[in-house]
């Protein structure tokens, strides 16, 4: 049987992240993290009119920190081609953009359409990421030493060669402790645990799991890398704010459920991009301006054929803001 080869999604939406990028490095290191934000909202969303699809935004960026967004339930592409879920954070760590640190990324997740979780006001999320070799023995309800123990043999290493992707946050001083007594090693990150997740599921980042409570918009971003690469994320809401977990039980919503990868997104049909913005990026470099253009670095990810890209582009601003529209200098 001859099998004609589909359009790969991914190609067009690395595209976006690449625009997002761009824009948003700009604000690299100059204190303004709105600015930085709003830079790649306005790409992104310039990038994604033109994109022959049917989509709506299942997890945007802003609600929980009040930045400017691409809305939960905006449509988003030319209404033409697949009818999809769209997952978008133009800039993944604002804070990183905003004080010039490393690991800012731009990503952005499609999947067919109702294949995406809505995690509605849930904000925060307990997470356990790991890649292919240990999706099978991680589990929320044991102790982190327990979960260190089985990574750590599934690896073929020893618990000591382990390190551990951690956000630096108050609320995870018995994490890291606990990390700690146990003999791993920590790597602490401001921000940015979509980029932590990506780390403990791909080889030769140096991380081998993340464990912490994050963003429930980053872990269904994260998934939709995730579930392609073959790992695992295991999470559960974990409300942070006041009124959370109010707001959680009122939409219906079991806080006490344990979400796999299948539930964060049902769909094999996930594609996936991103795009370093700060330097140095321990998974994707960030943007380099040169004479006359930029140089940026990306992944891209496809569900059905399981194919990992990395992509190193050379944009010329001569030619691109004539066919783009979009003022990069
Ligand atoms: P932003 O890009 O929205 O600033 O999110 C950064 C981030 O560090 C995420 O990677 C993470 O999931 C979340 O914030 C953690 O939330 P908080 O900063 O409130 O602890």
């Amino acid at each position: 049987m001859i099998v004609t080869p589909q359009r790969n999604l991914g190609m067009d939406l690395v595209r976006v992240t690449e625009s997002a990028a761009m824009s948003a490095a700009r604000w690299m290191g100059r204190n303004q993290k709105e600015h930085g934000d709003q830079a790649a909202v306005d790409a992104m969303r310039l990038m994604l009119s033109s994109l022959d699809m049917d989509g709506v935004i299942v997890i945007g960026e802003g609600e929980k920190d009040k930045a400017p967004m691409l809305f939960n339930g905006e449509q988003i592409g030319n209404g033409q081609g697949p009818v999809v879920d769209v997952a978008v954070d133009p800039v993944e760590g604002t804070n990183l953009l905003a004080k010039g640190k490393p690991n800012a990324i731009s990503v952005i997740a499609v999947s067919p359409r109702g294949t995406m979780w809505n995690p509605g006001p849930a904000f925060y999320m307990e997470k356990i990421a790991v890649g292919p070799e240990a999706r099978d023995v991680i589990d929320l309800d044991a102790p982190v030493k327990d979960n260190l123990k089985n990574v750590a043999r599934a690896l073929g290493k020893d618990v000591e060669d382990l390190t551990v992707f951690v956000l630096e946050r108050e609320r995870h001083s018995h994490i890291i402790a606990e990390i700690a007594a146990a003999g791993a090693r920590v790597t602490l990150h401001h921000d940015g645990d979509v980029a932590g997740a990506l780390m403990a599921a791909l080889p030769q980042t140096g991380v081998d799991l993340m464990i912490n409570i994050g963003g429930t918009p980053e872990g269904v971003i994260a998934a939709c890398a995730l579930k392609p690469l073959g790992g695992q994320l295991l999470g559960r809401l974990s409300p942070q704010k006041p009124g959370e977990r109010e707001a959680i039980l009122a939409a219906g919503i079991d806080p006490s459920r344990i979400l796999t990868l299948d539930d964060l997104v049902t769909s094999d049909d996930v594609h996936f991009a991103a795009t370093g913005i700060t330097d140095p990026g321990q998974l994707l470099g960030g943007v380099k301006y040169e004479s006359g253009g930029a140089r940026t670095y990306s992944l891209v990810i496809r569900g059905m054929s399981g194919t990992i890209r990395y992509i190193e582009s050379i944009h010329r601003w001569e030619k691109l803001m004539r066919i783009s529209g979009i003022d990069y200098v």
